[in-house]
């Protein structure tokens, strides 16, 4: 493949990199409320990224704590274990803890899968704007589905390698299956 169809391949995926830095930030205050999850559960990345030069962010900084990752990614040239669309993947009940920066023009139907796929008292992390919260269209989603927590990050996030930011917050936000609060306990990080 071309590298100029490669790249509109990877456009099309909505790939961008997160900084293996950030997610490192974010694991440590993570471990501190939920580390039973992230050190002795099966865990999912079902968009996990990668190429050729860089290496899948969230198995990369979660291997310090649990190297018992499954990696999904839909295309080819990503370093997943499986290449195949998430949402078309049957993965219902396997997984503890489903952790990924998901492709924003579908991230809530990543949600609602993951959600559904986890084990029960599982959890789901998902990389979003801080903004994501703003939607008409997502507004029943919240009236039913509050994440637990919500760290956000004090540092704008780039995901090219010239290391640019633009001007949009990010968050991990963490649900736990079944347990859906109607206040998110919110931290900066
Ligand atoms: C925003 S990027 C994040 C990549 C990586 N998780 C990271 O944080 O660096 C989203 C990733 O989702 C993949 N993707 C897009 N649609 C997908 C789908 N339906 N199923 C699985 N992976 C998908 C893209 O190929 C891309 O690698």
């Amino acid at each position: 493949m071309s590298s100029t169809n490669r790249s509109m391949v990877r456009n099309e995926a909505d790939y961008y990199r997160t900084p293996v830095i950030e997610i490192e930030r974010f694991l440590i205050e993570f471990n501190k409320l939920y580390g039973y999850h992230l050190n002795y559960g099966n865990i999912l990345d079902p968009c996990a990224g990668g190429d050729e030069e860089h290496t899948m962010s969230y198995p990369e900084a979660i291997k310090a704590y649990n190297n018992d990752i499954t990696t999904i990614d839909i295309r080819e040239d990503s370093r997943a274990d499986i290449k195949a669309d998430y949402l078309e993947t049957d993965c219902f009940g396997k997984y503890d803890l489903i952790i990924t920066n998901p492709p924003f023009c579908i991230a809530l139907d990543i949600i609602k899968k993951a959600l559904d796929d986890v084990k029960d008292g599982g959890l789901v992390v998902m990389l979003l704007r801080l903004n994501y919260y703003g939607s008409k269209d997502r507004k029943p989603f919240w009236n039913n589905f509050m994440p637990e927590h919500c760290f956000v990050h004090h540092k704008r996030i780039g995901f090219t390698d010239n290391g640019k930011t633009d001007s949009i917050e990010y968050c991990h936000m963490v649900w736990r299956k079944s347990y859906y609060p109607d206040y998110t306990k919110l931290k900066v990080i």
